[in-house]
């Protein structure tokens, strides 16, 4: 292993504090993310589900400072990244890395795969000899499973299957040494047979160098089995968090209880589509300011009160935290 790679190890925490993202299309203006909270400790797993357009991919482009926040702060170990350019944000990107949604799109077509990993250095290895970086191509490959190296880092992606152009893409984001890697739905586009085989790749790489995930899927299951927490996203706000087991088991917040309800059979892995008729109404209208609770529209248990006003986060003690005036 080279010393490279043990960045992880010294990770720091993401804090995410009250983030809102605002998009202007003509005069509407979409209110994506709405005061977006969530802690990623050093090293830890963090699964991040909920319903297509919820906001997860804004929420990890935003961690990545592909945008702006519009409102709260991104904290970073002891520095404020919400503002961070220059040589601060190039820093912050070697250190944060993001797997992108589709690595069809996110993979150059027209470099080879040794490119595609020069590209993804960061400038700390600018001094790099050729030997040390071929050293690290084969490296990072050979820890995503795709052996021998030296077959792989002179193809490029159309001639690699859609399983082994995750992983590349996976590659690329170890080679830029990172504490965290944002994988947004890294498996969603795979083979259900070829799935598993990432998720567990993604366990062994945080087991041996400490590297954490904000893992982005749809599949409660597979949130289950790799991370060590879950935050539930509806209408860009974390509606529930804590502890993987107590979010399946317990879930409290009733758009959590659809989704377990939704979720294939535990015992088949999960690797199956939502049961999405679960799900009645519709979601709230983005380009609106919504008054009370944003489940309102869709809750089976929605009450007075939840027209009025929004129901605050609360700490059920367990690590639990559920906004809600049920928990209450
Ligand atoms: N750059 C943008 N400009 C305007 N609207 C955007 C932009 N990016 C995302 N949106 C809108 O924000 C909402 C959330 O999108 P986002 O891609 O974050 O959802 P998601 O939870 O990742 O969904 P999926 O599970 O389908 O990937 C959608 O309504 C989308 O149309
Ligand atoms: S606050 Fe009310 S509408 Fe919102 S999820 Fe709870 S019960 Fe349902
Ligand atoms: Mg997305």
């Amino acid at each position: 292993m080279s010393a490279e790679l043990q960045a992880g190890r010294h990770g720091a925490p993401l804090v995410i504090d009250q983030v809102h993202k605002r998009f202007t299309q003509g005069r509407r203006v979409a209110h994506i993310l709405r005061g977006c909270s969530l802690t990623i400790g050093a090293g830890e797993i963090v699964a991040l589900v909920g319903e297509s357009g919820s906001g997860k991919s804004t929420l990890a482009r935003t961690i990545m400072k592909l945008y702006t926040p519009d409102e709260g702060k991104l904290l970073f170990g002891s520095e404020d990244v919400t503002h961070a350019k220059g040589k601060a944000l190039r820093q912050y990107r070697e250190r944060v890395q993001m797997v992108f949604q589709d690595p069809f799109a996110s993979l150059n077509p027209a470099h080879s795969i040794r490119t595609i990993l020069r590209r993804s250095l960061p400038p700390s290895a600018r001094h790099y000899s050729e030997r040390q970086r071929e050293d690290l191509f084969d490296e990072v490959l050979t820890q995503v499973g795709l052996t021998p190296a030296s077959n792989f880092l002179q193809q490029f992606p159309h001639e690699l299957s859609g399983g082994q152009r995750q992983r590349v893409a996976l590659a690329r984001s170890l080679a830029g040494r990172p504490d965290l890697v944002l994988a947004d739905e890294p498996v969603s586009m795979l083979d259900v047979s070829l799935r598993l085989g990432v998720l567990n790749l993604m366990l062994s790489l945080n087991e041996r160098f400490g590297i954490g995930y904000l893992y982005i899927t749809h599949d409660l299951a597979s949130a289950r089995y790799v991370a060590s927490r879950i935050a539930v996203m509806y209408a860009g706000e974390i509606v529930e968090e804590g502890p993987a087991e107590a979010i399946v088991e317990e879930a409290k917040h009733p758009y959590t209880q659809l989704l377990v309800q939704a979720a294939p059979d535990p015992d088949r892995r999960g690797l199956q589509e939502l049961d999405e008729s679960v799900f009645t109404g519709e979601p709230p209208d983005l380009s609106r300011e919504i008054q009370g609770c944003p489940f309102q529209f869709r809750c089976p248990h929605v009450m007075e009160k939840c027209y009025e006003s929004s129901p605050p986060l609360k700490d059920l003690g367990n690590g639990q935290k559920v906004k809600c005036f049920l928990a209450e």
